[in-house]
């Protein structure tokens, strides 16, 4: 089966190819444009996605080695998302499933990072247990089945990429602020500050917002404006606080391994690129005998290759979709995490 994938919820457009389960292309154009704005501008990004677009599928289905006649699936994202830049992609992928006369499944975008451990070789194991992380998500799951999915735990204020960023941007670095503090931290290797790591009524969810404070209070107390920061002191705060962002996520993962009986554990979204947790994940992973599971880096990003995966998984699960279904914007569409 060949099936095409869409993705443009955000500042990446991406064209992907899979057939019979093997990737053939996975083209992803990022908007670096929004770093001069410190963060990305909807309209702006609605118009690169829609030039970009067409020009990327074609080129997709080149690299493919694979004719638009070939195509048995079309897949995009339909939410959550900005809505100008999800429109783009849906309505593409509607049209052009509409146009060759092939079935068109929408999938939601968390569920495609969610599921794009299957994306490498070896595949999780039902029950797995997964931390969804990403600008917009801090998600820790209990995936039983394809459309089995349990929310155990959620951010109660911001999503920990989002406390990645802003802490970025108030050190100066700007956006995205992931992989920057990643940087910074790694040229510090002295003592750390002991930010906060709050707690929460429900014992699987996170807050990140009281971390974000502390680092803002600290700045302010010590240095009076960032300006006055060294690189050192920068380093310093930025390897700190990914230290305990990064405790933060493990602390729960790891008490929800304890409670549930899971095969293996899977960690994904765009904050699964970072180092420091891909190594903290292994060491849990270890320590509690499970199967562990990480994309590699080039799907922990937006991708379409996680989004036409989704898709035929959903497709083989025999779920159709309504053509009218429209771009949604919070995580509440196919419904399927509960
Ligand atoms: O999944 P993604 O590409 O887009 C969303 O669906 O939100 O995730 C983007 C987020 C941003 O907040 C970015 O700062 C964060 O992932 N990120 C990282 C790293 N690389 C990207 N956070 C921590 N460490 C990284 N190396
Ligand atoms: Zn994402």
């Amino acid at each position: 089966m060949n099936v095409l994938g869409l993705e443009s919820s955000c500042d990446e457009t991406s064209v992907s190819i899979i057939a019979d389960g093997v990737i053939k292309s996975n083209l992803i154009s990022s908007q670096d444009f929004h770093i001069k704005y410190g963060g990305v501008v909807p309209e702006l990004s609605s118009r690169a996605h829609l030039q970009i677009i067409n020009p990327l599928v074609k080129q997709s289905l080149k690299e493919a080695n694979i004719s638009l006649e070939e195509i048995d699936l079309v897949c995009a994202t339909a939410g959550p998302g900005l809505i100008g830049a999800l429109l783009i992609g849906l309505t593409y992928g509607k049209a052009l499933a509409y146009g060759i006369g092939k079935p068109f499944i929408p999938v939601d975008h968390v569920e495609g990072h969610l599921f794009s451990g299957f994306l490498m070789e070896e595949k999780p194991e039902y029950p797995f247990l997964s931390l969804t992380v990403s600008g917009g998500h801090t998600l820790l799951l209990l995936v039983s089945s394809p459309i089995e999915i349990k929310k155990l735990g959620t951010t109660i204020d911001d999503a920990v990429g989002e406390a990645f960023d802003k802490v970025s941007k108030m050190l100066g670095f700007g956006y995205p602020g992931g992989p920057k503090i990643q940087e910074a931290a790694s040229n510090h290797s002295g003592e750390l500050i002991p930010f906060p790591i709050s707690n929460t009524k429900g014992e699987y969810d996170f807050s990140f917002s009281g971390i974000k404070t502390a680092v803002l209070r600290y700045i302010q107390k010590n240095f009076d404006d960032v300006e006055k920061l060294s690189d050192s002191n920068k380093n310093m705060i930025a390897a700190s606080f990914q230290y305990y962002a990064i405790k933060a996520l493990i602390q729960r993962v790891e008490k929800a391994i304890k409670d549930y009986s899971v095969k293996s554990l899977s960690l994904s979204g765009g904050v699964a690129a970072n180092k420091l947790l891909r190594e903290e994940f292994s060491l849990i992973a270890k320590r509690n005998n499970k199967k562990l599971i990480i994309p590699d880096i080039q799907f922990c990003g937006d991708n379409a290759a996680m989004i036409a995966y989704r898709g035929e998984m959903l497709f083989k699960e025999g779920l159709s979709f309504s053509s009218e279904l429209n771009a949604y914007p919070s995580l509440t569409f196919n419904k399927l995490i509960r």
